[in-house]
């Protein structure tokens, strides 16, 4: 089969698409023909070779990067049924990767294909859409809120969006660059682009200049959360779920907002992911929450990273063999 193969830790080019021995399904296991393989900004860093408290630990190489895949079942290990054969699902857990044609995991790892999702949405909503639910969870929104997102054009940044607008809270997304504040304009929030000086200036008169931010749902940290924070009134809350930029945000509250760290939160509760797994395909599959993909195929897996890297990709990216 094909598949996307890192030998050294390094810049994107070092992801090469070769040809490799097909996977074996083991005991238990199914192999599914990769329809769509998610991509995280997570396995950027990872592939670079920085390690992370917040990341999975770095793999052995050589390595096929993604979890995430949707695609058929076309074989099946010792002790599974052949009635998995042909059938469409969607999983998680794919090894050795899902950057590849084939990837194998447990038959009790996989999920059907929800009716009404296609391949794409599918692998967008089964983790991405999970930790956007596990985040809604622990941010509890309501109408009285007013919650600004950051990277609100991202994968998270649009479910969380859509979610926020639905419970009838006010929304202001903020993303880099005018193309995707317009994308987040298309959902029904308002939007800033944070690459513009005093963009906070912006959020505060398109809330009136009165009403401050209640609660920051945040997945970039560094300066822009640093300057999202200062918009957040007497008590509210900055909700954080992980910082893709370098800089430390360590907020000092003497206001009394609290600063949750939904990210350590949900990686302290593993054994809730399974029931964020199928909220989120559920949600999808009920047009409750609609991902936006962004696929390419597999063999641009390195161009899609450095894309990433530039902060040129928007929604979910998705590769598709
Ligand atoms: N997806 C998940 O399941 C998951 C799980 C755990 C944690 N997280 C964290 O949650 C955050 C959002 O995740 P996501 O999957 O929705 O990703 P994402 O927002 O789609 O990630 C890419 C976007 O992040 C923004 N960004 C901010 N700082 C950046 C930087 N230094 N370099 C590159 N991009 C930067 C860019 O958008 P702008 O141009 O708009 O700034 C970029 O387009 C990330 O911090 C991620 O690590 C996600």
């Amino acid at each position: 089969m094909h598949a996307v193969v890192l030998r050294e830790f390094g810049p994107a080019e070092n992801l090469r698409y070769e040809t490799v021995p097909d996977p074996e399904p083991g005991p238990g296991q199914v192999r599914i023909a990769v329809r769509a393989a998610g991509v995280h900004f997570i396995e950027t860093v990872m592939r670079a070779g920085a390690a992370s408290d917040l990341a999975p630990p770095l793999p052995e190489l050589p390595a096929v990067f993604g979890g995430e895949v949707a695609g058929v079942v076309d074989a099946v290990g010792p002790g599974v049924e052949g009635s998995w054969l042909g059938r469409a699902v969607v999983t998680a857990s794919g090894t050795p990767g899902g950057y590849a044609e084939l990837a194998v995991a447990g038959a009790d790892q996989v999920y059907p294909l929800p009716q009404g999702l296609g391949f794409q949405d599918a692998v967008a909503m089964v983790v991405t859409g999970a930790t956007a639910v596990g985040l809604l969870d622990i941010a509890r929104l309501t109408a009285d809120d007013v919650v600004l997102v950051t990277s609100a054009a991202g994968g998270v940044g649009r479910l969380v969006v859509q979610h926020a607008l639905a419970v009838g809270a006010t929304v202001v997304g903020a993303a880099g660059g005018a193309a995707k504040a317009e994308a987040v304009r298309k959902l029904g929030a308002e939007a800033v682009d944070y690459r513009e000086d005093g963009w906070d200036d912006t959020v505060r008169e398109l809330l009136g200049g009165e009403r401050p931010v209640t609660v920051v749902l945040d997945g970039v940290g560094g300066i822009l959360a640093a300057t999202a924070y200062e918009l957040i009134g007497d008590g509210g809350r900055f909700v954080s779920i992980g910082s893709a930029s370098q800089v430390d945000f360590t907020p000092a509250s003497e206001r009394g907002v609290a600063y949750v760290d939904a990210l350590l939160d949900l990686l302290a509760r593993p054994e809730d992911r399974a029931g964020y797994q199928s909220r989120a395909l559920d949600a999808g599959a009920h047009g409750e929450l609609v991902p936006a993909v962004q696929s390419f195929p597999l063999s641009h897996a390195a161009e899609v990273h450095a894309a990433m890297e530039r902060r040129e990709t928007t929604g979910k990216v998705v590769l598709v063999p």
